[in-house]
């Protein structure tokens, strides 16, 4: 983990600034509504939410609903690329150069730990009374360290696994059966087994983690102390998995360099049986967003399959809404971040566009059968650590597992080196 030039907080710019910025990044990229930058959301903006440029639509509709609200406190978005790794390296540039552009920080689950340690996020921890019993409590816990909140929930993320009603009866229990009813099923379809994410980046971690937890392991012992990622044979059943999938053509072609959307977008064409993704793929596949879709009413969506057939193991995805030190709009940032937390029209206007909201009462309420199994599987869903050092370990993972699941390096190195990266991680607080 590189360590930024500075640490606390301090220095900062107006919003005039900041906006005149964005307005200059949005002027050279591509055009608005389909990249990174400004969202063009407000006509007198003043405070920034800088956000995940996926799910792009739903984010709006929160800022939009804001700003109906809040006329004379308008929120200006900006969109941040949409994969996780992008993201943190563009929010790290800001607070490390302390440009400060941007006053809350849509924050992964898994910096929470890195991002209160470099003392860039204000503590919340006043708010809890307002979240807690509130929130789901797995979206809580990511959003502490050290039992201190940084940030408050606002959106979460389990995976589904997506499966061809057409193609299969049943959706596999086991990871053994989803191997031959996929590739039986792509050989007779002239299609892919499976597709989800492949590539060398964050989304890889989680497949990786969902199998190894899937397999009973777990990466620390239950205080947090040390690594037990190499006790018993999950971390290489798990990988093994991964290389015979990938040498035996459960994995599509090209699924070493797949993230959400490309997965998404082969799944949608139908030129797969399975998919590994987030729900925000659903209305997109019901050929519901605007978008031709080859497979609307005939898919499914299920839990992931573990390798003994007993219950299921998601990733905890999502994001929180964090205030960062270099804003210079504290109180209005924490009374947004607060309010999409705890708002159920926010709340609701993500689960309407299919991204898992984070207040408890929307599932409890559900009627829709994917919300009620969503939360379900989010209940069960295991946290990647938000520990300072998790994005070393996360990079161990991105660089030895994956070379090892191409057959590019020895898997008991690889895995090692992980076991390695695990124990360092806990020391780095
Ligand atoms: C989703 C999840 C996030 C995860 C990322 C990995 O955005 O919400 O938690 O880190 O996918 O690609």
């Amino acid at each position: 983990m590189a360590e930024p030039p500075h640490r606390g907080a301090g220095g900062w710019r107006g919003p005039a600034a900041a906006v005149a910025a964005l307005v200059l990044v949005a002027g050279c990229g591509p055009p608005p509504g389909e990249a990174e930058g400004s969202g063009g959301l407000a006509d007198d903006p003043k405070f920034v939410w800088a956000v995940t440029g996926a799910d792009r639509p739903a984010h709006e509709a929160v800022a939009r609903l804001w700003n109906e609200n809040n006329p004379d406190r308008q929120v200006e978005v900006y969109f941040l690329a949409p994969t996780a790794d992008e993201q943190r390296r563009a929010l790290f540039q800001d607070l490390q150069s302390r440009a400060g552009d941007f006053d809350v920080l849509g924050l992964d689950v898994i910096w929470t730990g890195e991002f209160a340690d470099f003392g860039y996020v204000e503590s919340l921890e006043d708010l809890r009374p307002e979240v807690e019993g509130v929130s789901l409590p797995g979206a809580l816990d990511s959003a502490q360290w050290q039992d201190e909140l940084y940030a408050l929930p606002y959106s979460s993320n389990g995976a589904f696994l997506y499966y061809r009603t057409d193609l299969v009866d049943e959706p596999p229990r086991t990871w053994e059966e989803l191997y031959e009813t996929g590739t039986a099923a792509a050989e007779e379809a002239g299609i892919s087994g499976y597709v989800g994410q492949g590539d060398q980046y964050e989304g890889f971690v989680v497949t990786y983690l969902e199998l190894f937890w899937s397999a009973g392991g777990e990466l620390f012992d239950e205080d947090q102390t040390r690594s037990t990622f190499l006790e018993g044979d999950a971390a290489e059943r798990s990988l093994d998995f991964m290389s015979r999938a990938h040498e035996g053509g459960l994995f599509a072609e090209g699924f070493d360099s797949m993230v959400e959307d490309d997965a998404r977008a082969l799944f949608q064409a139908g030129e797969a049986v399975y998919m590994r993704n987030w729900p925000y793929a659903i209305p997109l596949l019901e050929g519901e967003a605007g978008e031709e879709s080859a497979v609307a009413g005939k898919f499914g969506v299920a839990p992931l399959p573990t390798f003994d057939g007993e219950g299921s193991t998601s990733a905890l995805g999502g994001l929180n809404n964090a205030v960062s030190t270099l804003s210079d709009s504290k109180e209005l940032a924490r009374e947004f971040v607060l309010w999409a937390a705890t708002d159920p029209g926010a709340q609701e206007a993500l689960i309407e566009h299919s991204i898992a909201p984070t207040m408890l009462s929307i599932y409890e309420e559900a009627e829709d059968p994917n919300v009620q199994l969503l939360g379900e599987i989010l209940t069960e869903a295991h946290p990647r650590p938000p520990v300072p050092g998790y994005n070393s370990l996360s990079l161990a993972v991105q660089d030895n597992v994956y070379p090892a699941y191409l057959g590019h390096e020895d898997p008991r190195k690889a895995l090692e080196a992980v076991d390695r990266a695990a124990g360092e991680a806990l020391g780095q607080e």
